[in-house]
This record gives C-alpha cells, sequence and structure tokens, in this order.
C-alpha cells in the first residue's frame, strides 16, 4: 500500500501515490465522478474518482458511503488552486471501513446549541470544533515553550486540597475517607512553595469553581497555568505576563494560520498583541466606568460588563493594578503606601473578552498573614504548611494565574468558553 500521510502534509507529497485514512465530511456526484471531502483530523480533502479509474464496483461502494462513514483512500495528489486546501487526490482504491449505521446527526445544515452541546462528541468532528482544538493545543505548546525556554520548572499541585484558595463560596466538596476535600480552586498556594524550593516554577492543571454563574466566560471546571517566582514583585508578574501573552499570540499566528482562516478570525488584530500592554490603575478604570455609565463606586468589583467597557477602550490586552484589598484574596500584598490597595493586578484581553489573568505579589510576612486569614474567616489551621514559608527565609514572591480557556477564546475570538474545550463543564451541563 502506499505511505499513510496525513493530510495536512500532503504538499509534500504532490504527484506521488499516497493513502489517507479518515472519514467521509461530504460528498456529490456529477454524471460518472464522485466527489468525496474526506477529513483526518489534520485537515479536509477533496478526493475524486472517475468510473474509468475506480470500476463500476467501486464507484458503487462509494455510492453506499453516508456522511462519517470511515475509509481508506489512495491516489495520486494534485495541486489546484481552485480545490479546497489547493489540492486534490485523484482516487485509485476506495476501501470502506465501517459505514455510519444511521444519518449522522450533525448535517451541514444549522443546528441549536443546545442540540450541539447534547452531541458535543460528534460535534468536535466538525471543520471549526477541530480548528478550535487545534488552536487550544497550540496555545498549551506555545505557553509550556514559553516558561520552559526561562528556565521554570513544570511543578504539578495537588487536585483534592484541605484549604480553599479563591473564597469558600466557590468550593467543590467532597468526602476524602470521612475528611472534608475540596477540588483544587488555583495551584498557587502549592505554587508558592515550589517557588521557595525551585525558584521559579509553573503549575498547569486542572482547576475547578462551583460557580453559580451562567456567563460567557465561566467554567465549573477550567485549566490553569499559574507562574509563581521567588524575589519578584508586582512590576516583574505584570511584564511576565505581557511577555507570555505576546508571546503565545504570536506562536499562535506563525503555526495556527490556515485553522485562524477556518475560524475567520480576523488576524490583522492579533498583530496588534505587542508589548507593551497599556497599564491603569484600578481607580482609572473607575473613572473609565463612571464616564461610560456604570453605576459603580471606588471599592466594588469591577463585574464581567465593566471589564468589557474597560478592554473595549484598547486595541491590546489592558493590565489593571492596585484594587482595593477589600475586595481580593486574603494572599495579596498590601501596598505599604497605601494599606488599602493590594498589590494584585488582571490583565483584560481586548475585544471586550474580559479578565483573561489574575495574579500579584503575595504577602510574604506571617504575622500579617495570618490576620488576613483570620479577617477572611478561613480556619488557620488548615494553612500551617502556608505559614511556614513565611517561617523558614521568607522571601518578596509574586505570581498568576491564567485561564486557558480564557485565552483560547480570545485568540479565536468565540463568543462563549464552551467551545475552548474539549467537554466543558458548567453549571447546568454535566453531559456528554
Ligand atoms: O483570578 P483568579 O481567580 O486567580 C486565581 O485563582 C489566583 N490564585 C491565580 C494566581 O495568582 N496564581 O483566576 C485566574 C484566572 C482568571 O483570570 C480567569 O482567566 C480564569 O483563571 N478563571 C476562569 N476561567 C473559566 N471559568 C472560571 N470559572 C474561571 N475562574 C477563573
Ligand atoms: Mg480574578
Amino acid at each position: 500500500m502506499p505511505p499513510h500521510v496525513y493530510i495536512e502534509d500532503i504538499a509534500n507529497y504532490t504527484g506521488q501515490t499516497v493513502t489517507i485514512k479518515g472519514w467521509l465530511y461530504n460528498k456529490r456526484s456529477s454524471g460518472k465522478i464522485r466527489f468525496l471531502m474526506v477529513r483526518d483530523g489534520t485537515g479536509i480533502i477533496q478526493a475524486v474518482g472517475s468510473f474509468a479509474d475506480l470500476g463500476e464496483e467501486q464507484i458503487a461502494a462509494i455510492d453506499t458511503l453516508n456522511q462519517e462513514s470511515s475509509l481508506i483512500i489512495t491516489g495520486s495528489v494534485r495541486a489546484d488552486d481552485r480545490a479546497p486546501g489547493g489540492f486534490e487526490l485523484m482516487l485509485n482504491n476506495v476501501q470502506p471501513v465501517s459505514l455510519s449505521l444511521d444519518e449522522y446527526p450533525i448535517t451541514p445544515k444549522e443546528h441549536g446549541t443546545a442540540f450541539l452541546m447534547d452531541h458535543r462528541h460528534l460535534w468536535i468532528r466538525s471543520k471549526r470544533q477541530v480548528a478550535i482544538l487545534r488552536i487550544r493545543h497550540a496555545i498549551i505548546k506555545a505557553v509550556r515553550d514559553f516558561f520552559d525556554e526561562r528556565g521554570f520548572t513544570l511543578f504539578d499541585p495537588p487536585i483534592f486540597t484541605a484549604n480553599a484558595c479563591e473564597g469558600t463560596s466557590t468550593l467543590f466538596h467532597t468526602d476524602y475517607f470521612g475528611e472534608d476535600a475540596y477540588l483544587s480552586q488555583s495551584g498557587q498556594l502549592y505554587g508558592e512553595a515550589g517557588a521557595m524550593a525551585l525558584g521559579k516554577i509553573y503549575t498547569f492543571g486542572p482547576t475547578f469553581r462551583a460557580e453559580k454563574s451562567k456567563t460567557r466566560r465561566h467554567l465549573t471546571e477550567f485549566w490553569m497555568i499559574e507562574p509563581e517566582v521567588a524575589y519578584l514583585d508586582l512590576e516583574g508578574a505584570m511584564k511576565l505576563a505581557e511577555d507570555m501573552v505576546e508571546f503565545v499570540v504570536k506562536r499562535v499566528l506563525a503555526t495556527r494560520s490556515k485553522e485562524l482562516q477556518d475560524i475567520e478570525r480576523d488576524t490583522k488584530i492579533l498583530e496588534k498583541i505587542v508589548t507593551p500592554f497599556p497599564r491603569i490603575t484600578y481607580t482609572e478604570a473607575i473613572g473609565i466606568l463612571k464616564q461610560s455609565d456604570h453605576e459603580i463606586e471606588w471599592g466594588d468589583d469591577i463585574g464581567g460588563d465593566e471589564e468589557t467597557t474597560i478592554s473595549n477602550q484598547f486595541d491590546r490586552p489592558v493590565i489593571v493594578h492596585h484594587f482595593p484589598s477589600a475586595i481580593k484574596a486574603f494572599y495579596m500584598k498590601r501596598d505599604k503606601n497605601d494599606d488599602r490597595l493590594a498589590l494584585g493586578f488582571d490583565m483584560l484581553a481586548s475585544e471586550g473578552k474580559g479578565e483573561i489573568i489574575g495574579g500579584g505579589q503575595r504577602e510574604d510576612d506571617r504575622v500579617v498573614l495570618v490576620e488576613r486569614i483570620n479577617e477572611h474567616k478561613l480556619p488557620v489551621e488548615a494553612f500551617g504548611w502556608f505559614l511556614d514559608l513565611r517561617k523558614y527565609g521568607s522571601v518578596p514572591h509574586a505570581g498568576y494565574g491564567l485561564g486557558l480557556e480564557r485565552l483560547v477564546g480570545w485568540i479565536c475570538d468565540l463568543p462563549h468558553v464552551r467551545e475552548t474545550i474539549p467537554f466543558p463543564r458548567m453549571m447546568s451541563r454535566l453531559k456528554p
């Protein structure tokens, strides 16, 4: 059998006979010619079969193939500008593998979101979903390369935890052999231990929030990347975050241009994502919001709609920093010049997409940290090990958390995070 190749590599085989193993995406016929659109996960190619080349029996076999039947085809590769993708396969053999036993539920016509979500296990075969998932993978690879090339060590935090990181209202509780355990909301606290051991680390894993909010930006299970660096301050963390975002966007533009085209992403907007990103203080953000007729006062949290208003003012992501400490997590260090402020920042994506990163400098004083834990009414006993980090050679340190699905949603310009992950988990969605 001629060599098995993947459709994305087809340009290297012009004029040669190759085998492609995949599924039937679509087909049409015109007189004695059959046109098969075949997908293999890396692309879609048009395969052309004639009576003369295939014979009656094979043409009859083709005519039994329905949408998403699996098949193995061989033929010679021909460059043709008019063909979708620029190449065609001139068939000399078609071997059905398994016919679809029923009419495939997802047809080229429009389907409602609920229907598609119920069929997510099949929906991911669609061209657009394949493109998004391939971009997601490129983003993951780029994030990892960014940190790996800068000497960070990947550090895997636990998922079962005994303590809250981001407030107790969004904890998923579970019974751990008679003890209370929670699914991790963030790897940060363990990341801090890692930074004291290894200098600079990043975590990359699933995180969980029992979010009762049904928004376009909330999942109950999502993937977070959390760098944590010893001897780093707020300024250093903001710089690291913007360098990372610029690096990732550049890489996606360079390696996933076909997929960006498949989803009709306006790449001119992405080409503008260069550092330095604009920075504003929380106080300035409140000023912008008041001018845009939001009912908000200094001290209020900035919600999703407010984030959209702020990020719509800029053609690049914007960093908002120095939030009121009262609305931020217990671990944030306060500004020594103004005790009302925390040394924290959020990065809001452009195009109104909202927060993609949250982070800042950590409280490194043991006594102050105990006070904060008590103020937040968290059980201080559960934080013994975390306080130890401030007992033995405490140093200033900082980091942040990047929400992978929010980043994918922004880079792909998707209206909702549900298409950014293979099987989204949301308040009202546990299946498939
Ligand atoms: O802002 P968050 O809650 O920050 C933390 O968890 C810190 N402990 C991170 C750190 O400093 N190491 O979450 C960080 C990011 C958000 O900016 C957002 O991108 C994403 O995680 N995120 C969510 N993504 C999807 N669904 C949700 N429910 C999310 N909650 C947070
Ligand atoms: Mg946040």
